[in-house]
């Protein structure tokens, strides 16, 4: 079948070749330009350790030197998915919300079906906008005036008025178009049994809604009578209209995404309206219905980090509730969502009004990733005082989680959530039992929050920096090394036991163990220059902290000795806290007991022995934790003995 002329091209220019590629490989961080759409990773088409697959987002191809495997998005999923040309085009538009026009002819059909009730739709907008600006739209002006939307914003959001009776029927009639084709399309309504269609929008403020592409699949609409059935009333699902599937604001909402802004998610029409006319142009809202699991996807195509705005009272909280559920089975890997709590009893509409743009700024600064609210909607009120109890969270804390397919992600929410219940169930003595979630804590995430989740918070700083930390960590080991050559000798087995952080230090590892006899300097560096290359080498050399450390500016034996010892040993205590984690963690997922939260404590704490007395000043060894009191000298023979028994842990 043929593609109507400029479909390939549409469907190129939507799509970015770093997102199609990204999903099979990884990249290389070092060599990747993500802001000039220049990437580089392991090639997928061959077996390869190094990055030579090349990727230009800008014009859409990508190239491998190794293997010469070339093309764009459409050659790349044909390759790596194994389909055809077509259904590499279907996957691909799918993506980029455009249909594939279908070669049947009921496809045809459906698809002139949907412009026609479209062109209805259009019909109907031109309308209800009409009714705004004559008489019978007085009232309606004055209610949208009382609500301070200008007529900019009017025009912005091509805001209408449906009057009552039914003057939409007529108008629609008396331009040719049948009552069966407006019902089709949503705006008249025909009842069952019978009796007259009629207006389905009678005497309410009508925001037309559009999809991704900007046609207009149906209207939204607010009653003018504060006495009125529903407050807000919806079109009907038809051909064109699927509410779960459709988002308002959308288009808009996707070009300020391009630009650069952050996703907003508001609960209603008034909400985005006053969002975007406020400065957060990137805001949609579901359509009068929770938010759905593909909602959840029309939006990660959009923005890697959604902010759900809430408002804040028990409604909102409970739909955030519902959606951490639906989202649990749909995380990736950098697709995650955020939770702007607002302050009891107002919606950003409201707020903005109130406080101006700054303080929905602030609200949004302050939004909680979605572990925080997870915890909170299991602790909230909660006191853990008895092992049922804590059996209890734990059984739910384990249900939550388990839809999560990503097995990374997974763990990650262990982790932090093991963190969590860890401080909680420890309590703390100074300030009572620890408690859950309580309403009137003090917030960590933000001004109107409260929120209790300083282990959370912690633990999240604490993995990213001592991620980091490692990293300098075996950075100063690997210079050491090579600033004082025969060393390495002398810690063969730590350093055999050491797992790289990054590969330029596992080339170095390498071969500074492949020549640890060798005695000469500059011996040395040839040979590891030979073996890793000299951009490892020149990489490692340039950390600030690589160029400070004592024996790589000065070698003495001595001082490296003291510098390796020290480093070494805190590597290998963040080692066994992560493999006690891990561990701890699938204990965690399989079945839990009491006995892992004092295993994971210890560990913690044995970690935090270890990083501690040596940060520290280094005469004043921290035993607190055991209850003694030692004095300088008590201290020097305490540390002599530990010396024997754990030669690591020394000095
Ligand atoms: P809200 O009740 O929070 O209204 O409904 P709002 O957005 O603050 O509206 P204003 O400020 O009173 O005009 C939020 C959304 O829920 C849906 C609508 O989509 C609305 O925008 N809704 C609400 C309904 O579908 N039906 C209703 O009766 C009420
Ligand atoms: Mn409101």
């Amino acid at each position: 079948m043929s593609l109507p002329p400029g479909f390939l091209d549409e469907l190129r220019s939507r799509l970015s070749l770093t997102d199609v590629v990204g999903r099979k490989v990884m990249w290389d961080q070092r060599k990747s330009n993500p802001g000039k759409g220049d990437m580089w990773a392991p090639c997928p088409f061959h077996h390869e350790k190094t990055a030579s697959f090349h990727v230009n987002d800008k014009d859409g191809y990508y190239y491998c030197f190794g293997c010469h495997a070339k093309g764009d998005a459409i050659t790349f999923v044909r390759e790596t998915e194994n389909v055809g040309f077509m259904e590499a085009i279907e996957i691909l538009a799918q993506e980029a919300g455009m249909p594939v026009p279908k070669s049947d002819p009921k496809a045809q059909e459906k698809s002139d079906k949907r412009a026609e009730l479209a062109e209805v739709n259009e019909a109907a907008n031109r309308f209800f906008r009409l009714c705004l600006s004559q008489q019978g739209g007085t009232a309606a002006r004055a209610y949208l005036d009382k609500r301070g939307m200008k007529p900019e914003t009017r025009e912005r959001f091509e805001i209408g008025f449906a009057p009552s009776g039914n003057a939409l029927l007529r108008a629609l009639r008396d331009q040719g178009i049948s009552t069966e084709l407006a019902v089709e399309a949503g705006v008249v309504a025909k009842p069952d049994d019978g009796r007259e269609p009629y207006d389905f929008f009678r005497d309410r403020i009508v925001f037309p809604i559009r999809d991704a592409r900007g046609r207009l699949i149906s209207f939204g609409g607010r009653a003018m009578d504060p006495n009125a059935r529903a407050k807000y009333l919806n079109g009907p699902e038809r051909l064109l209209f699927d509410k779960g599937n459709a988002l308002y604001n959308h288009k808009e909402a996707r070009a300020a995404c391009g630009r650069g802004q952050t996703l907003v998610v508001a609960e209603g029409y008034m909400d985005v309206i006053a969002l975007a006319e406020a400065g957060f142009e990137a805001t949609v809202a579901p359509l009068g219905t929770a938010i759905t699991d593909r909602q959840l996807q029309l939006m990660w195509r959009m923005s890697d980090e959604p902010v759900i705005a809430l408002d804040g009272d028990k409604a909102g909280l409970r739909a955030a509730y519902r959606v951490i559920d639906l989202a649990m089975p749909l995380l990736e890997a950098g697709k995650g969502l955020r939770f702007a709590i607002l302050p009891e009893g107002q919606d950003p509409d409201e707020l903005i009004k109130a406080k101006g743009p700054d303080a929905m700024q602030e609200v949004l600064d302050g939004a909680l990733p979605m572990v925080a609210l997870l915890w909170r909607r299991e602790t909230e009120g909660k006191v853990f005082d008895s092992p049922e109890r804590r059996a209890a969270l734990d059984k739910s804390l384990r249900e939550t989680i388990r839809p999560i397919t990503d097995a990374s992600i997974k763990r990650h929410y262990g982790e932090i959530l093991n963190d969590m219940r860890r401080d909680l169930f420890r309590g703390k003595r100074d300030d009572g039992p620890r408690r859950a979630w309580t309403p009137n804590g003090r917030g960590r995430f933000g001004k109107q929050v409260a929120v209790p989740t300083e282990g959370l918070k912690a633990s999240l700083i604490v993995s990213g920096d001592e991620a980091q930390a490692d990293l300098m960590r075996e950075a100063v080991v690997l210079a050491v090394l090579i600033a004082n050559p025969g060393l390495a000798l002398e810690f063969l087995s730590q350093l055999e036991a050491l797992t790289p952080r990054s590969e330029d230090h596992a080339l170095l590892l390498h071969a500074v163990l492949t020549h640890a006899e060798e005695e000469d300097v500059g011996a040395l560096r040839e040979n590891v220059i030979a073996m890793a290359g000299q951009g490892a080498l020149d990489r490692l050399m340039s950390h600030p902290h690589v160029q400070i450390a004592p024996p790589v500016r000065r070698p003495d034996r001595e001082v490296a000795q003291m510098c390796l010892t020290e480093e070494l040993a805190k590597l290998k205590a963040r080692r066994g806290y992560q493999a006690e984690l891990a561990e701890g963690l699938e204990e965690m997922l399989a079945a839990d007991d009491e006995k892992l939260t004092w295993r994971l404590r210890q560990a913690a704490e044995a970690r935090n022995r270890a990083t501690k007395a040596e940060a520290e000043d280094r005469t004043e060894f921290d035993i607190a934790e055991n209850g003694l009191e030692l004095s300088r000298d008590e201290r020097d023979a305490f540390r002599a003995l530990l010396n024997r028994i754990a030669p690591e842990r020394g000095k």
